[in-house]
């Protein structure tokens, strides 16, 4: 059989990574290593979506006899035990849970990360086939090693992020993470159940033809957003427009196609939601330092993101987000 040994493995490619500092202990690699795991597990779960009331999950037969395990708790509970049982976390934040997760026995009060993910984003749409996503942001503690991590390790502006990153379970399944070195993909390959390095050192194209935005909600959108928008669809030299509008209600589908292709993704404030839908710490955060180490932007029409200091672990922002022209093209409707 011919191996491609040029590939990566997720793991190789890590250990690549780490070797070049010399200082560096590996508990960055271990713990993408353990999120790499658990999105391999969720995987399984998520392609087999549509089979659960055939085939029913773990004895449990459904057809509406219901107590099938609901799969963002599925994603949860996977994140959580990998997270838990691995070397480098000391504890998580879920959008699917109330308060942070402290592990609080030895080797987690000795990890310098905490880690906060949405396990299954987008699961409004794993009815319909459609793609779903896991998102992650890594934050290196600030409270000392060897104790019990605390609330105030979470509740950490964007930027000190150390790595984000997510994972799409799409027609096929790509795990993209950003450090501070850069943004790198991995696709999933099946026959060998492992990462490859598919999509080294993605820069966001610097303008695209993509915009996306629920229209539905266009007439509670701010003027300066409904303007912005009614230009996205005029032929426009200088911008090259009319764009393209698509938006599959699926965050990590939507940003991940605007990040490879070029566009600008946006969830703003509305009159029913004054702080927009997606939050800071499981959605915003991540995909705001994901696209800026590509080259691209994110704000909340005023704010840098990655800038905002969160004041509770499930806080809402309005969220802008894409190539940096488009970002900048939006910021002038937006000053107006
Ligand atoms: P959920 O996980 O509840 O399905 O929400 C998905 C998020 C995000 O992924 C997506 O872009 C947005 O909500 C869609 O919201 P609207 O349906 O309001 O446009």
């Amino acid at each position: 059989m011919f191996i491609n040994r040029k590939i990566l493995t997720l793991d190789e490619f890590t250990i690549h990574q780490l070797r070049q500092f010399p200082t560096a202990t590996g508990e960055l690699s271990s713990l993408l290593r353990d999120i790499g795991l658990a999105a391999k597990r969720i995987n399984v779960e998520v392609n087999k979506a549509g089979l659960v009331d055939i085939l029913g999950d773990a004895g449990a037969v459904n057809v509406q006899g219901e107590d099938v395990k609901k799969l963002d708790v599925y994603a949860n509970n996977q994140l959580m035990g990998v997270l838990q049982h691995g070397i480098s976390c000391a504890g998580i934040g879920s959008e699917e849970l109330d308060d942070i997760i402290v592990f609080n026995d030895d080797v987690s009060n000795n990890s310098k990360y905490v880690v906060t993910f949405d396990p299954l984003d987008g699961s409004g749409n794993i009815d319909v086939n459609i793609s779903i996503g896991t998102i992650f942001g890594v934050y290196r503690r600030i409270t000392a090693i060897g104790t019990p991590c605390e609330k105030q390790d979470f509740l950490q502006p964007g930027i000190r992020q150390v790595a984000a990153g997510y994972i799409v379970y799409g027609s096929s399944t790509m795990l993209v993470y950003a450090t501070r070195r850069g943004v790198n993909g991995f696709t999933l390959d099946p026959a060998i159940g492992e990462f490859c390095l598919s999509h080294p050192d993605i820069k966001c194209p610097p303008s695209g033809k993509i915009y996306s935005v629920n229209h539905g909600n266009f007439f509670q959108y701010a003027e300066g957003v409904r303007k912005y928008i009614d230009g996205c669809q005029k032929k426009d030299k200088n911008t090259g427009g009319p764009y393209t509008q698509r938006y599959i209600g699926s965050m990590v589908a939507d940003v991940h196609r605007n990040l490879i292709k070029g566009g600008i993704f946006m969830y703003p404030a509305t009159t029913d939601k004054p702080n927009g839908k997606l939050r800071l710490m499981y959605e915003c955060n991540p995909f705001a330092f994901i696209i800026e180490m590509a080259g691209g932007k994110a704000t909340d029409g005023k704010n840098r993101i990655l800038e905002i200091q969160p004041t509770d672990l499930h806080q809402r922002s309005p969220l802008f987000i894409g190539s940096s022209e488009m970002m900048h093209e939006l910021e002038n409707y937006l000053n107006a």
